[in-house]
């Protein structure tokens, strides 16, 4: 009876196995990392200025133009035959932010997803089409650049994170290596803040077989690898991490969201099949972070979040993530908490709906209820009124030895210009 059972569930198992077989993807969402570059500053005692980078700055490596090739030729091979092989304008928009070494990257990145052939080819030796890279300025980038410091109620959060019993357990837990690096350094660094910097330019260097000085041995390294790590998941999370995600990742997991439901219905005249984002490891960690799987570690060169949005034969809709932050190996799957693995997409939805604020600008002020603000009000308006009373009883004091009697203000005013003069 019991071994009956298990095998009706067995079978009915392998029937809905099959049936998940026949999902058809229908929309991709990529998002990535710029592939590896040049530190973004130097430390002031840094025996490695500007002038010692190619390009200088923040800029984009050879390195990290293979990077981003390499990941062009793994999304053509995993997306061979649902993208055509050639470039087809309408499945495919690319968004980056405005650095340098995004675009580059996303323009790295399209020349192994798209290499021309046929008609597509424009010169014979060249294995390269152009493809358009869409972009906004700086100042107008609010879906791809975090974390966003226009919003009060967050720096607020920040200043409140620094006391958080977690950032006060590392900043003691690593007091020697920050009073090291601020003593070696020259930037009198003494908080956890400080030094993420010069981690960050140190790692660029050993890339580049930059030779580091004596006292940056493996292990300080290691240590100021571990203080990284914990600044990222600190500016996203540690602290309030669903409000903090509200005023952050949440604003780019709602559009993305927003639209895998526009994609899931079904609709024979659209075309649009890729969607590709190329950002910064905080973006990735601000999305990480509002999804909640952030795995604790910065985001590598060109690592890659995938969504995936497919349609069952009866027509409902589900969500498949997969994070690409290692080349040598597959994709690894990512759960959303919750659900399943294969995430029907209105449970998506309703999971992530807390994370994702509808009135941000709103949220972002510095919280005051109602009575509260009648509270300060009244307050402001006593005090306004005590100081005229006492300047007025100054006044009358200090008129007893000016002829004029009334209007104490302008009297003690005049007194100020005359005295000046
Ligand atoms: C459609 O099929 C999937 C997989 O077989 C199943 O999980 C889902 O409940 C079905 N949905 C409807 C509306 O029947
Ligand atoms: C791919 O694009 C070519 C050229 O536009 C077209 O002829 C072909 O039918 C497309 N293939 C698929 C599978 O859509
Ligand atoms: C902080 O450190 C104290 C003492 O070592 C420990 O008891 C506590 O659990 C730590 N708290 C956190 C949030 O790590
Ligand atoms: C660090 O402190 C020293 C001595 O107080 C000062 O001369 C130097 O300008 C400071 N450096 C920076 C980067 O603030
Ligand atoms: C650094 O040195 C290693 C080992 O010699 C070499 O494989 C690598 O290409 C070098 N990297 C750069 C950026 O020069
Ligand atoms: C959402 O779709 C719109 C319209 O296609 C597009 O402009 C935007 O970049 C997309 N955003 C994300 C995060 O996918
Ligand atoms: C990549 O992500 C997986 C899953 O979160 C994690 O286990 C692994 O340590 C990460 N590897 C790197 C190199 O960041």
């Amino acid at each position: 009876m019991r071994f009956a059972t298990v095998l009706f569930l067995f079978t009915l198992g392998s029937v809905c196995g099959q049936a998940t077989a026949e999902r058809k993807l229908v929309y991709v969402t990529v998002l990535f990392r710029h592939g590896d570059r040049s530190p973004i500053k130097a430390y002031p005692t840094d025996p490695y200025q500007e002038s010692d980078w190619p390009q200088g700055f923040g800029q984009l490596s050879q390195e990290g133009m293979r990077q981003h090739f390499e990941l062009g030729h793994f999304l053509r091979k995993r997306y061979n035959g649902f993208l055509n092989e050639s470039y087809n304008r309408h499945e495919i928009f690319v968004r980056s932010t405005d650095y340098d070494r995004t675009l580059m990257s996303a323009e790295a990145n399209l020349a192994g997803l798209y290499p021309p052939s046929g008609q597509q080819v424009f010169d014979p030796n060249l294995k390269w089409q152009p493809i358009p890279v869409h972009t906004l300025p700086k100042s107008e980038e609010k879906l791809l650049s975090f974390p966003l410091d226009d919003c009060p109620r967050y720096r607020q959060l920040m200043s409140e994170t620094e006391h958080a019993e977690e950032f006060v357990n590392m900043t003691i837990k690593y007091q020697d290596i920050i009073e090291l690096v601020g003593d070696k350094t020259g930037l009198n660094a003494t908080s956890v803040e400080s030094i993420w910097s010069v981690y960050d330019t140190l790692f660029c260097e050993s890339r580049h077989n930059m030779s580091a000085p004596d006292w940056v041995t493996p292990q300080v390294l290691q240590r100021l690898k571990v203080l990284k790590d914990f600044e990222i998941k600190a500016i996203f999370g540690v602290y309030k991490q669903l409000e903090k995600s509200r005023l952050q990742g949440g604003l780019l997991l709602g559009e993305i969201v927003k639209n895998l439901t526009k994609m899931a219905a079904p609709d024979p005249e659209q075309q649009l099949k890729l969607m590709m984002l190329s950002a910064h490891d905080s973006t990735i960690a601000a999305l990480h972070m509002s999804l909640d799987v952030y795995n604790g570690r910065q985001p590598p060169y060109a690592a890659c979040q995938i969504f995936e949005l497919y349609r069952e034969d009866n027509g409902s809709v589900s969500v498949s993530m997969f994070y690409r932050n290692d080349s040598t190996v597959d994709p690894y799957s990512q759960q959303l908490p919750g659900c399943s693995l294969d995430c029907p997409l209105e449970d998506f939805v309703r999971i992530t709906r807390p994370w994702i604020s509808d009135d941000r600008d709103k949220e972002c002020q510095v919280p005051s209820n109602g009575t509260n603000k009648e509270l300060i009000i009244s307050l402001l308006v006593s005090s306004c009124l005590l100081f005229i009373l006492i300047i007025v009883l100054l006044s009358v004091i200090c008129s007893h030895k000016s002829p004029i009697r009334t209007l104490g203000y302008q009297h003690v005013i005049n007194e100020e210009v005359a005295d000046g003069s």
